[in-house]
């Protein structure tokens, strides 16, 4: 007896039903959903430039030591009362920037940590890396290279087109006059 099925069909094809096209429409929905979820908790796990992924070592200040958890002053590239640029992991993925030790105008022989600040050399304006240029009677100014920003001793804009004050980071000392980044504390 001759077949009833067409030459060019297969007697096992089975077209596709609405409700197949549906089923496979609604998986693919929901694999997008998953993936977009999935994206953002690994955006969420990974640290974001600037915070670091835990405190670092980033270098001695000098060799004036620590008193207690505070400071000595240091002496030869803490002169001028800005050390550094010290690198920093801003990541802990290798995403180096420099950080500077300022010592607050008029605070030479503090051993209080309180009377210095740690800044960031990122420029607020499209994030080239500041200089510093040592002034007379304890002032001096982070200049940008890129732009011509200015700012500062304590990170506040002097000129723009920053708009923003440098950021500053937490930090410490340990006994060995170790520095220790801790990360931003400003945004
Ligand atoms: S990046 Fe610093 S002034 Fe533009």
């Amino acid at each position: 007896m001759a077949s009833t099925v067409p030459a060019h069909r297969s007697s096992t094809h089975t077209p596709p039903s609405r409700y197949n096209f549906m089923v496979a429409t609604l998986t693919g929905l929901i694999g997008l959903v998953a993936l977009s979820y999935i994206g953002g908790a690994i955006a969420f796990l990974l640290p974001r430039k600037g915070e670091g992924a835990k405190p670092q070592y980033i270098g001695k200040v000098a060799s004036g030591g620590v008193t207690g958890s505070g400071i000595t002053p240091a002496i030869g590239n803490f002169a001028s009362g800005v050390a550094g640029p010290f690198v920093y992991d801003a990541t802990g993925r290798g995403d180096a920037q420099g950080v500077f030790l300022v010592q607050m105008k008029g605070a030479q022989g503090s051993d209080n940590v309180s009377d210095y600040l740690m800044l960031e050399q990122t420029c607020r304006h499209l994030g080239c890396p500041v200089a510093w240029t040592a002034g007379a009677n304890d002032n001096g100014n982070f200049n940008c290279p890129c732009h011509g920003s200015v700012y500062f001793k304590d990170g506040q804009v002097r000129q723009g087109p920053a708009a923003a004050p440098l950021y500053k980071h937490d930090f410490s000392l340990d006994q060995s006059g170790n520095l220790i980044c801790k990360g931003r504390i400003s945004s």
